[in-house]
């Protein structure tokens, strides 16, 4: 156990760790350009904050929370998603009290307790996005677009985006009437789960992962069937507005969203050729959530973003930047005196803001040089008695294999040209 990580969580290792910061700098460039602020909310919560937040009757919340008494005996959740922390935060610190609408981004990790597998993991990580207070159709556009910029950025342009519109609570309650009607000959043949969800939610039938329920709801209604010609008119401006930004979509009926608080447009990204979990990305509209969490009446949309799929796509479409953190200098000493001097050229070296590293094990000069060569250093800077009597280093080019004896004094200026 105590040399186990538990199931379905990762360690992110020196060599990998610059591929995460290379897609976490991407997203915060992304987010710069658009006008999106980064926000930071706590990895735990109130449970209660995501019963209400993400819905009573998902998945999420029925089955796959990390919850805990903490020693106050409050109950306390780890975080499975990022919006409803941000929602809380919004409220608690009165952000609808200031300029609106208010553009926020997040990036880190959230917890869920389901069966892992490749691309699904009990912690996973997420970049997320958020948008309170603008309700236009462009915003639902814009939202759409980043997702989309950002994963074009990285090099994933074969990803499909489809978007339906899961219409307000006056086509929902239309919506529930139908779905009713359509179950109810065939109630004794779905899941458990769902035979509870019939009352409660229809609609979360359709996200229903037995392959029984996903049969018998081949048929069924679909919100955008039952939209009300506002949320109609809405989610066709939306679709105006991608087709002129170029941006193709799938229309989509059949997509409903693992979270309760959805309202109009809700989307998904998926990443074909990277296993049963394909989707990296989904989001939309939440205009209800806010009023529902205690604060005023305020529209809301964003997206969420895993890491770990867009990583896995990445890497099976060869996009994957070779990044190597390595110095560019290593410092090869021989003797005690060459040391000394060479660790305070290290020093120096540092301060100029050259990467730099030396041996400090005292291995032989030509282990020095066999290391130098595995870490991939540009430049071996190489300290012996005779450079050591003439105030001198030999800098050696490991690309060309050449070397040239230089003054000590002009290491840093050569170095820093290059
Ligand atoms: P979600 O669809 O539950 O939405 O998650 C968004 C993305 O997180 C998924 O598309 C997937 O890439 C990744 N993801 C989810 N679960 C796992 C897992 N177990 N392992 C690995 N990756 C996973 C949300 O979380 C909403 N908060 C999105 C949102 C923001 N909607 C509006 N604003």
């Amino acid at each position: 156990m105590l040399t186990t990580r538990p199931r379905g969580t990762a360690d992110i290792l020196p060599g990998q760790i610059e591929n995460w910061q290379y897609i976490e700098g991407m997203a915060a460039q992304v987010c710069r350009e658009y006008g999106y602020r980064e926000i930071r909310t706590p990895i735990f919560e109130h449970t209660e904050l995501f019963v209400r937040g993400v819905g009573d009757t998902t998945d999420i919340v029925e089955k796959e929370m990390y919850t805990f008494q903490d020693r106050g005996e409050r109950s306390i959740t780890l975080r499975p998603e990022g919006t409803a922390s941000v929602v809380r935060a919004y409220l608690e610190n009165k952000l609808y009290a200031g300029p609106q609408p208010v553009k926020v981004y997040y990036i880190g990790p959230m917890f869920r307790y389901d069966r892992p597998q490749a691309g699904r993991y009990r912690q996973f990580h997420q970049f997320g996005v958020e948008v309170f207070g603008a309700q236009q159709p462009t915003v639902d556009a814009e939202v759409m677009a980043l997702a989309m910029d950002f994963y074009a950025r990285l090099g994933l342009t074969n990803l499909e985006l489809h978007i339906n519109s899961l219409g307000c609570p006056t086509c929902r309650t239309t919506v529930r009437d139908k779905l009713q009607q359509y179950f109810q000959p065939m109630l004794g043949e779905l899941c458990p789960n769902c035979q509870s969800r019939y009352d409660r939610n229809p609609l979360r039938i359709l996200d229903c992962k037995s392959s029984r329920c996903t049969e018998l709801a081949l048929d069924a209604p679909t919100t955008a069937d039952c939209l009300c010609s506002d949320c109609q008119a809405h989610f066709e401006q939306v679709q105006l507005y991608m087709q002129d930004l170029g941006i193709p979509y799938v229309l989509d009926k059949q997509l409903v969203r693992g979270l309760d608080y959805y309202t109009h447009t809700a989307f998904e990204i998926m990443a074909p050729g990277i296993g049963a979990q394909s989707s990296v990305g989904g989001g939309g509209r939440y205009n209800g959530l806010i009023e529902a969490c205690g604060g005023p009446s305020t529209p809301g949309i964003g997206f969420a973003l895993g890491l770990e799929r867009i990583l896995l796509a990445l890497e099976k479409s060869g996009k994957l930047p070779q990044i190597q953190a390595r110095p560019l200098v290593y410092l090869i000493a021989a003797g005690d005196r060459a040391v000394r001097s060479s660790f305070s050229l290290l020093a120096r070296l540092r301060a100029a803001g050259i990467a730099a590293d030396m041996d400090y094990q005292g291995r032989s000069l030509k282990a020095q040089m066999k290391y130098a060569g595995k870490l991939g250093v540009r430049y071996a800077v190489i300290t012996g008695e005779d450079e050591l009597q003439r105030g001198s280093v030999m800098l050696r080019d490991m690309n060309a294999g050449e070397q040239r004896e230089i003054p000590v004094g002009e290491v840093i200026n050569t170095l820093g040209n290059r």
